[in-house]
């Protein structure tokens, strides 16, 4: 088992990745404070998988009551997380009682909140059941629920007591959920870890099988990163920036097709692809280093294709997401592969003659 510690001002936790570990949940709480009972919050999916195995070991050393929520992306609202707050309140949830979350990041997002609301704030354990999740949502304490009129509107910061990261639990994972994954751990790479990068690049193929030692050292170089970078900036004011190479476009995407067409994964796929052509455009990045990240991306699987936005339209979303501070164009570019940096100004026409040139090859 590989431990890596979080230390943010709300205090320091441990992310403890390694296969089979999820069935020691229960014991893996001893590190904590005592605790008078546990809510395991999962999903009727999560649970036929893995519910069980997490449950029977909860259920040795704590009082466990297990509450599912239905985990689509349209139950991540305030209504759900009501629900669950009511769930604990008849259940009798005390200041000291403990939430596990085990799912994806919509179980986690919602059990978070919920976590972070209820009692004014109770512990949470994330046991991150998607790849998405264990790189990147179940770290960094950031909550929330979608409203009508926009996603994660409502929310906090929460951060876990603890994250035990189970890489078996992948297999059960729909191949496209697990390539949506992938797309993060390249991004990983792309902001801050060439040896990752070109670790994926020589041994792609075994990580997309999910060979045990390949599947780890990636987790574990990911989770590291994580880690990192939300230590030194927890509540994401500069540092934790970076995170969002490939994301403005990505949000873009993502809103320009109602959230129907990609994972968010996916649509980080394409924003790489996106910001990496932009950030040649801008003469920050050698063209070779733009088509390695290109070629990486696309190996990873085929991505749904580019819808037909016009690129006024798809300026206009750009500028929407939150990144693009007070109008002007914000985004996050790279320098070479490991190393990004953040660009205030950029040049509006270099986003739209991106775009085109995307949109006409994106089409096959
Ligand atoms: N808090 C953060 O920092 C953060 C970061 C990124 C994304 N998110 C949020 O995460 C959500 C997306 O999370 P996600 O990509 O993990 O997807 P998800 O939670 O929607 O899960 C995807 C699907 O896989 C199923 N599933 C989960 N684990 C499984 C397993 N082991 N075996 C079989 N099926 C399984 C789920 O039931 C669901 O149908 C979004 O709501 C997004 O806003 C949050
Ligand atoms: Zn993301």
């Amino acid at each position: 088992m590989k431990q890596f510690t979080v230390n943010t001002p709300s205090g320091a936790y441990a992310v403890v990745s390694g296969r089979g570990i999820a069935a020691r949940s229960g014991a893996l709480l001893d590190s904590l404070e005592p605790i008078s009972s546990v809510f395991l919050i999962s999903s009727p999916v999560v649970w036929r998988r893995w519910g069980r195995l997490v449950e029977e070991s909860l259920q040795q050393a704590h009082a466990t009551k297990t509450i599912l929520f239905d985990d689509r992306e349209r139950s991540k609202t305030l209504a759900t997380a009501e629900r669950l707050c009511r769930g604990l309140a008849q259940a009798g949830a005390d200041r000291r009682s403990l939430i596990v979350a085990l799912g994806g990041g919509v179980v986690g997002d919602v059990a978070g909140f919920v976590a972070a609301s209820y009692a004014r704030g109770i512990r949470i354990v994330q046991v991150p059941t998607t790849l998405l999740a264990q790189v990147d949502s179940s770290i960094g304490g950031k909550t929330g629920v979608n409203l009508p009129e926009g996603k994660n509107l409502v929310g906090a910061f929460h951060q876990p007591r603890l994250v035990i990261t189970d890489p078996k639990m992948l297999k059960t994972l729909p191949a496209r959920q697990y390539r949506a994954g992938l797309y993060e751990a390249i991004k990983y790479g792309v902001i801050g870890d060439e040896m990752l990068f070109r670790f994926l690049e020589r041994r792609l193929g075994e990580v997309l099988r999910q060979g045990p030692a390949a599947l780890s050292w990636v987790l574990e170089r990911c989770i590291r990163a994580k880690a990192e970078v939300v230590s030194a900036d927890e509540r994401e004011s500069g540092l934790r920036e970076i995170l969002n190479f490939g994301h403005t476009f990505a949000h873009a995407l993502e809103a320009a097709t109602r959230y129907r067409k990609f994972l968010h994964g996916e649509a980080v796929g394409w924003g790489m692809i996106a910001a990496a052509q932009l950030s040649v455009r801008m003469k920050l990045l050698a063209s070779e280093e733009e088509a390695r990240i290109a070629q990486l991306v696309r190996r990873v699987g085929p991505l749904p294709k580019l819808p037909a936005i016009k690129p006024e339209r798809l300026v206009e979303l750009v500028r929407a997401d939150k990144k693009a501070r007070s109008g002007r164009l914000r985004m996050v570019l790279a320098q070479r592969i490991g190393a990004v940096e953040t660009v205030e100004d950029v040049p509006e026409n270099l986003v739209k003659s991106t775009w085109r040139d995307l949109a006409a090859r994106g089409k096959s």
